[in-house]
């Protein structure tokens, strides 16, 4: 399955972990500088893209999760002049409230309905067991957010949303070294299960001549696990790799083997975001040289 190839694709991190105001930028990735925003930029746990893309007179838009709260999303929307009411589509990578935080408030700043698309199994409640005890659980309040004025739609397929975005559908597990995170559960109805992350889908944006930008959220299913996938399922070679990799509480030979995997798919960028970790991140600006971009906040990555 294969979306319309686009001309040019633009990616704004809207909510990123990570913000530096004086990083150069680059062909692809173009920076924000100190006085260039409208307000301050917040960063915070949580994680939200704001995808454009453009194909001789069309252009559309999709809104890639929603971080932690809606007082950073909303701030660093206007900070950056994206007014809400301009969001076409929006798309919920999976169930965790570091990627729904900000969604009720960022329905409520609209004066229309938005589209949110997402695997059904994103509503169930989801916690993690840590060393100091459970932490949550955490659940997408669904008539909460139809109140908001948002309107789910449910995917678990591969599937197209307004001709340019692709939803890679349930993710294909093909590695051996990426293995469920034991921490995560999922409540599901009496009973409290190790959460496979079977909600957690990622996007594709194709672009003409020069293979697919793959945009994922935490990559619990495994990073290179979903760029497989999409890989797999287009049929094209892989440009960008944009995404919380969640390798902070892996040993390093696992992330290791990540990024010898990543390689293979020869991607020209990737950009390890959010949920990555600081170890991970230098590991993989080592290994991946040129090819490597750190996050930031307000960032825009371009081809
Ligand atoms: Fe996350
Ligand atoms: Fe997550």
């Amino acid at each position: 399955m294969r979306p319309v190839a686009v001309d040019r694709v633009r990616i704004t991190i809207l909510v990123d972990n990570y913000y530096d105001v004086l990083l150069p930028s680059t062909d692809h990735v173009k920076r924000v500088g100190p006085g260039q925003t409208k307000k301050p930029l917040m960063a915070g746990h949580g994680y939200s893209l704001f995808v454009e893309v453009f194909e001789g007179n069309n252009s559309a838009n999709m809104l890639v999760d929603f971080c932690h709260s809606p007082v950073v999303l909303l701030n660093n929307m206007e900070s950056l002049g994206i007014d809400p009411d301009s969001v076409e589509v929006a798309f919920l990578t999976h169930g965790h409230y570091d990627h729904f935080g900000g969604l009720v408030g960022f329905a409520r700043a609209r004066s229309k309905p938005v589209t949110v698309y997402l695997h059904p199994d994103a509503f169930y409640p989801k916690f993690v067991v840590t060393p100091a005890g459970r932490r949550g659980p955490w659940q997408l309040n669904r008539s909460e957010c139809e109140d908001a004025g948002v309107l789910f739609s449910e995917v678990n397929m591969p599937s197209v949303v307004n001709n340019y975005f692709l939803i890679s559908g349930e993710i294909e597990r093909t590695t051996d070294f990426e293995k469920p995170w034991q921490a995560a559960r999922v409540i599901k109805g009496e009973r409290e299960v190790l959460d496979l992350f079977i909600d957690e889908q990622a996007v594709g944006i194709l672009v003409k001549d020069r293979g697919l930008v793959v945009l994922s959220g935490c990559s619990h299913p495994g990073i290179v696990n979903i760029v497989r996938h999409m890989h797999n399922i287009t049929g094209e070679r892989i440009l960008c790799v944009i995404g919380g990799f969640h390798w902070s509480i892996l040993p390093d030979e696992v992330v290791e083997k990540s990024l010898d995997a990543l390689l293979e798919l020869d991607p020209e960028l990737v950009v390890p975001c959010h949920c990555t970790g600081f170890r991970p991140s230098c590991m993989a600006a080592g290994k991946l040289g040129s090819r490597f971009a750190v996050s930031s906040v307000g960032s825009r990555i371009e081809f």
